[in-house]
């Protein structure tokens, strides 16, 4: 699999992307970081979902995001670059923050640069949201968005605590269970927006759509229900 076609594939979906995706549960954002104000880059920014969480909990931050499409939506100081080339001084930043991005950059030269940004003392903290497949509807789901989780080199539900390397201390895990609600026509939406299908062609996208469709019909008969995740909140100081 051509890791970088799926990596730079979602600037083609931004505004649906930024419409659809699952915000993070703020507890899981006052867990890592804290209550105080601090000086955070968002790193893979994306369309800056995790970036407006962010400044509303009243922390400052440079949204970094190396796609054109996707960093255009985002308000406020938003900066071209990636893991291996971020646009701030060095020993400047709290925090970096990676919101579903960390597997896109996962190892060096990555954790070397993300050091560089952080004050001694700073934290790496990379989260995603994780459809809970304990749900048997919800696994069906999975193996339809993710082609049988072939996406990535990394499973964001099994880091280790010396995942981020040298530079940094034993990384933390802390798991929040929330859900969103959806329709059979979100849900549609939501697979629309995700790198399998938008890197998939014609034929495979539309047997991706009726697959998602009859799978909510089926679970829901037509009406809206819940959509269980697990936000995976990792975080690691720098040394
Ligand atoms: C799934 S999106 C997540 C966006 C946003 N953080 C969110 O939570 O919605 C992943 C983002 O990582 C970006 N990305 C891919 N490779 C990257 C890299 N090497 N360095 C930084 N960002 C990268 C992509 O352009 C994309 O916007």
């Amino acid at each position: 699999m051509d890791l970088s076609k799926h990596a730079s594939s979602f600037g083609a979906a931004a505004d649906l992307y930024d419409r659809i995706r699952p915000r993070y549960p703020l507890e899981a954002l006052r867990w890592a970081l804290g209550d105080a104000p601090r000086e955070i880059v968002d790193l893979g920014a994306g369309t800056g979902i995790l970036t407006r969480q962010l400044r509303e909990l009243g922390h400052r931050v440079i949204a970094v995001e190396p796609d054109d499409e996707m960093r255009r939506q985002i308000d406020g100081d938003a900066r071209a670059g990636r893991a291996t080339a971020i646009p701030v001084e060095a020993e400047s930043q709290d925090a970096v923050t990676a919101g579903q991005a960390y597997h896109w950059f996962a190892g060096e030269p990555a954790h070397t640069e993300i050091a560089r940004v952080l004050k001694p003392g700073g934290w790496f903290i990379p989260v995603w949201n994780v459809r809970d497949e304990s749900v048997p509807w919800v696994a069906e789901l999975s193996e339809a968005f993710d082609g049988h989780r072939a996406r990535s080199a990394v499973d964001e539900r099994e880091l280790t605590p010396d995942e981020f390397g040298p530079l940094f201390g034993t990384a933390e895990l802390e798991l929040f269970h929330w859900s969103t609600t959806h329709t059979p026509a979100s849900l549609v939406d939501l697979i629309r927006s995700r790198s399998y299908y938008l890197v998939s062609d014609a034929d495979t996208r539309a047997a991706l759509e009726e697959r998602v469709r009859t799978l909510a019909e089926r679970t829901a008969g037509g009406g809206p229900f819940e959509l269980p995740y697990v936000t995976y909140t990792y975080r690691a100081k720098k040394l």
